[in-house]
């Protein structure tokens, strides 16, 4: 018997051959350490071992932190997979001359992290709508609707008419406790994750009265979601609202100030409604629509700021002017200290959501460019907020099929081939799709080379999202769980909406002082 293993085992290496073909050698000298790019310091036992003291000493430091947040900033990268952070991280490295691998994003320094599970009621696969009812109001529901419940199937205008299926916001609840709110996103301001503080739809794409009708759907029973914000609540009473989505806002026939056409059909101008509203009420307030006029309001902002930027998403960071478009960082900045005037504090939504176009087109430098910017958005809000009563939580929505692959040196371009060819002498590109544009099916049985070919659509991915949490109750933010649990957890570190609070249970007593009170009692009764 023993005999028949061993030959087993001799005939299958034998047959593999002398190299193992899951793990191919690479080609000698390539990643020999004479040349590798690794650092003469990086070569020592000593360099590894301090690097890890040094991750001790500072977990030691961290306290957990008991305290209320007052504050409360969650930031969202649209389609921020997993390996879209190790990749980001890697070209803003390599953007500063190192090799990159090593480098981290702002929020991969807080002090916890943990995965969400993202799937939706009806899907396996999530998109932004579904996800951002999760993650923002607390309910799993059905692909395609926004704060609504799971009785709502999508395009059912008649099941969302039914206020019992609305699910408020974290937003919303941070209203009710007097605070105020605000949200702020490179996308359409009506898109699917912004909508998700404001707006209860049963299709996402109701954005203007037009697209309601489109699916048979009377506007005056489910209102468009541009006409949530600005006339219902909480959309109406948030402080601060920066993006971009002109074209929902204004009247077919009406071109906005950089002369692209609205597209509402019921003849309103949401942007003059939004103004009269403010004028009515006595408050300060202003409209923007370029970089140069927010920045005007950067040292003191009035009351009520509506900023959108764009017709319809902000361009990409890469792509636009930098004079005339604000960055995320820019938006951010501007937002925290509009909010910060509340004494009670804040509730604030910063969405970096095309990293998610630009994933799904393949422009796989577009994806890491803007989740570095966002990354410098984080990096913001953390000068802006004391650790003490601002909680930030870091995460996405949902994943994408990009892999990191191949056997590339360390320190080789993140954006370009790997060294190594396969069997076919053919290159991998180490960041690649497993469908989308530039995907790659193999042709009998060999992969195609990698060169510019015609498009079909790249999909969104369905594992899990990191989480990264800093602030008041980060601990509560570790380990694996249901997206839906994340406003929960934001509510219940800053002691308001319908949940469970850290603070409801008056003065947490001490666990070491009611140990020894317990066996001081003990020992008197001599138990
Ligand atoms: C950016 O916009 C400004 C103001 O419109 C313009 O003067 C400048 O030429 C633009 N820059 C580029 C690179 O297009
Ligand atoms: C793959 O394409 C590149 C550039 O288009 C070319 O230089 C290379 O020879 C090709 N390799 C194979 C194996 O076809
Ligand atoms: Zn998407």
């Amino acid at each position: 018997m023993r005999f028949v293993v061993l030959l087993t085992v001799v005939i299958a290496v034998a047959r593999a051959g002398i190299t193992d073909r899951y793990h191919p050698d690479e080609p000698r000298g390539v990643h020999s350490s004479s040349s590798s790019r690794a650092s003469d310091k990086e070569r020592e036992t000593k360099h590894w071992a301090d690097e890890a003291v040094a991750g001790i000493e500072e977990r030691l430091r961290r306290q957990n932190n008991r305290n209320v947040a007052r504050n409360i900033v969650m930031f969202l990268g649209d389609g921020m997979s997993v390996p879209t952070l190790a990749a980001a991280r890697t070209l803003l490295g390599q953007r500063l001359g190192s090799t990159g691998e090593e480098h981290q994003l702002s929020f991969e320094a807080f002090p916890t992290s943990g995965f969400s599970k993202t799937y939706c009621l009806n899907a396996q696969i999530a998109d932004s709508a579904c996800t951002a009812t999760a993650y923002l109001c607390g309910v799993k529901a059905n692909r395609g609707t926004i704060g609504v419940n799971g009785h709502v199937p999508r395009w059912n205008c008649d099941a969302s008419v039914d206020t019992a299926t609305h699910v408020d916001s974290i937003a919303a609840w941070a209203l009710a406790d007097g605070r105020d709110a605000g949200v702020v996103t490179t996308t359409r301001i009506t898109h699917a994750s912004p909508a998700g503080t404001y707006a209860h739809v049963a299709n996402r794409h109701w954005e203007h009265d037009a697209k309601v009708r489109e699916d048979n759907a009377d506007p005056q029973r489910c209102p468009d979601v541009a006409h949530q914000l600005v006339n219902m609540s909480p959309g109406n009473q948030f402080k601060v609202i920066l993006g971009g989505g002109r074209r929902e806002f204004l009247p077919v026939g009406v071109l906005d100030q950089e002369g692209s056409p609205g597209l509402r059909t019921d003849n309103r101008n949401l942007i003059n409604e939004w103004l009269a509203n403010k004028e009515s009420q006595g408050v300060s307030h202003a409209f923007v629509w370029n970089r140069e006029q927010l920045m005007s309001h950067a040292s003191s902002p009035p009351d009520y700021l509506l900023g959108l930027f764009e017709n319809n998403h902000l361009q990409y960071h890469l792509e636009a002017n930098k004079t005339t478009e604000p960055t995320l960082a820019e938006l951010t900045e501007i937002a925290i200290k509009s909010l910060k005037r509340n004494e009670k504090g804040f509730f604030l939504f910063v969405e970096s959501g095309r990293i998610d176009h630009a994933h799904h087109d393949n422009y796989v430098h577009l994806a890491l460019d803007e989740t570095i910017q966002m990354s410098e958005a984080v990096r913001v809000a953390t000068e802006l907020l004391s650790e003490d009563d601002s909680l930030i939580v870091v995460t996405a929505d949902h994943a994408h099929v990009m892999a990191f692959n191949g056997y590339t040196e360390r320190g080789g371009d993140i954006l370009g081939v790997s060294d190594d060819l396969d069997e076919d002498g053919v290159p991998y590109m180490t960041l690649s799709y497993a469908n989308g544009p530039g995907a790659r099916k193999q042709v009998n049985g060999v992969r195609v080379n990698v060169t510019a070919e015609p498009n079909f659509e790249e999909t969104h991915g369905g594992d899990d999202v990191g989480v990264f949490a800093r602030g008041p109750h980060h601990d509560m933010f570790s380990g694996v769980y249901e997206q839906s649990q994340l406003p929960h957890l934001m509510a219940y570190a800053g002691c308001f909406g319908p949940g469970k609070h850290a603070c409801s249970a008056g003065p947490a007593i001490h666990a070491p002082i009611l140990l020894l009170v317990v066996l001081t009692v003990c020992q008197i009764l001599r138990l």
